[in-house]
């Protein structure tokens, strides 16, 4: 019986113990579609296998929505356990105020100097010298995302470059397909362009405009090209009339139009569909014209709170979130690349392929968030909103406005 009453007060004590070790940490973040629900259920998992609980604060609409409301809870005093921002300058405030964990100690514990690669990811996460956020994925915007079967049941070969795309669009808008799938959300329309810029101007010229600001470049004859390439696009999408990126990489999906250009985020909606990459459907990175891997992608930030059982879950969902384990499961489902080079990918499909090959070859640009403050991208976005939804405003008047915001941005 004695035995019995010590075994049952160990049990007590462990459960206790591991009851006083889960913490129920409220993450937000904007993934709600298909593919992304996917993916941060493997973050969920993850975590909750720790002991702690993974509460999901998941916010609907896009970054564009979710950010704002993040913000103004975290300077309003009700700040959440954890966060999601971009790679980039967007909690740069924030920081900068004070109101975010210093993850020195966490990334220093995990060697994350070594392991993080392009090194650029963590520098976007450090503040004089000091690391606030754990990078969690790579995704490139520079994507053309094709439904094979809309070309070949016209006749077409499926395009392998941006030109390829153009000249087939006749005979789509023939058959009833809307050559170019885009949704309205504000980022879209900008994410547009500068894939345009950088496969037909190239990255250089990219990083000379988002990155130096050049406003005479941004006015000259190299950018008026994109711009003319912009207003086709614009008449390409003429009728996809949806919002959200996911209905619009639906339309793709269900061949209700023959492309999309989009983040790598698009591939776990094709995976949701189970659709297999190069059977069903074709990427081609960099419109199959400048290939090139944009190191956009997402990082998480904590919220500074004096609670020591909050801290501590803190640090045990930023370890988690960067384990080789969890950066394979969580990326094969978002459909973008794995912040480090130790991770075993074998399970990788054509299009991460191709992803690792461009990344490997070092052929990365940064993203525009890296490069510019999030209140001259929105003016950028603006713009472009415009500029998409309305035929009337003219290449040229367009540019015009963007050499101006350029002239002014930081
Ligand atoms: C991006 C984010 C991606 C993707 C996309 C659409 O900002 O980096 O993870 O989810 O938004 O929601």
């Amino acid at each position: 019986m004695k035995a019995l009453r010590a075994v049952f007060a160990a049990t007590t004590a462990l459960c206790a113990a591991s009851a006083a070790n889960a913490t129920d940490l409220e993450v937000t973040h904007w993934w709600t579609s298909g593919g992304e629900a996917a993916a941060v259920a493997e973050f969920a998992k993850a975590f909750d296998a720790t002991g702690n609980k993974w509460v999901d604060g998941a916010i609907a609409g896009s970054g564009g929505t979710a950010r704002p409301i993040m913000i103004s809870r975290i300077t309003g005093g009700d700040p959440m356990g954890a966060t999601q921002f971009n790679h980039g300058r967007q909690a740069e405030e924030l920081v900068e105020a004070g109101l975010m964990r210093d993850l020195s100690d966490v990334a220093a514990e995990g060697k994350w100097d070594e392991i993080v690669f392009p090194k650029s990811l963590l520098d976007s996460c450090t503040l004089d010298g000091k690391i606030f956020c754990v990078p969690v994925n790579i995704h490139s915007q520079q994507w053309l995302w094709l439904n094979n079967s809309v070309y070949e049941n016209l006749g077409i070969p499926v395009p392998s470059n941006w030109d390829e795309f153009v000249a087939a669009a006749p005979k789509l808008e023939e058959a009833g397909i809307v050559p170019l799938a885009m949704g309205q959300q504000p980022w879209q329309t900008t994410l547009a362009f500068q894939v345009l810029l950088v496969a037909l101007a190239g990255p250089e010229t990219y990083t000379q405009v988002f990155g130096d600001k050049d406003a005479d470049l941004a006015a000259g004859p190299e950018l008026a090209k994109i711009f003319q390439a912009a207003a086709v696009a614009r008449d390409m999408a003429k009728n996809s009339n949806v919002q959200a990126w996911n209905d619009a990489t639906n339309m793709v999906i269900t061949g209700k139009a023959g492309g999309q250009i989009m983040g790598d985020w698009a591939q776990g909606e094709f995976q949701v569909a189970e659709q297999v990459a190069g059977k069903d459907y074709t990427c081609l990175p960099g419109l199959g014209v400048n290939e090139v891997i944009m190191t956009g992608g997402d990082a998480f930030y904590f919220p500074k709170v004096d609670d020591p059982a909050i801290t501590a879950a803190q640090g045990e969902l930023a370890k988690v979130m960067i384990s080789p384990e969890t950066q394979v499961a969580f990326n094969l489902k978002k459909g973008s690349l794995p912040v480090r080079g130790d991770v075993d990918l074998t399970a990788a499909n054509d299009c991460m392929r191709k992803g690792l090959d461009i990344l490997s070859k070092g052929n990365i640009i940064p993203g525009p968030d890296q490069l510019m403050s999030a209140d001259s991208i929105a003016q950028v976005n603006d713009l472009f909103v415009e500029f998409f939804n309305n035929p009337s405003m003219s290449a040229e008047d367009a540019q015009a406005l963007f050499a101006s915001i350029i002239g002014n941005a930081d």
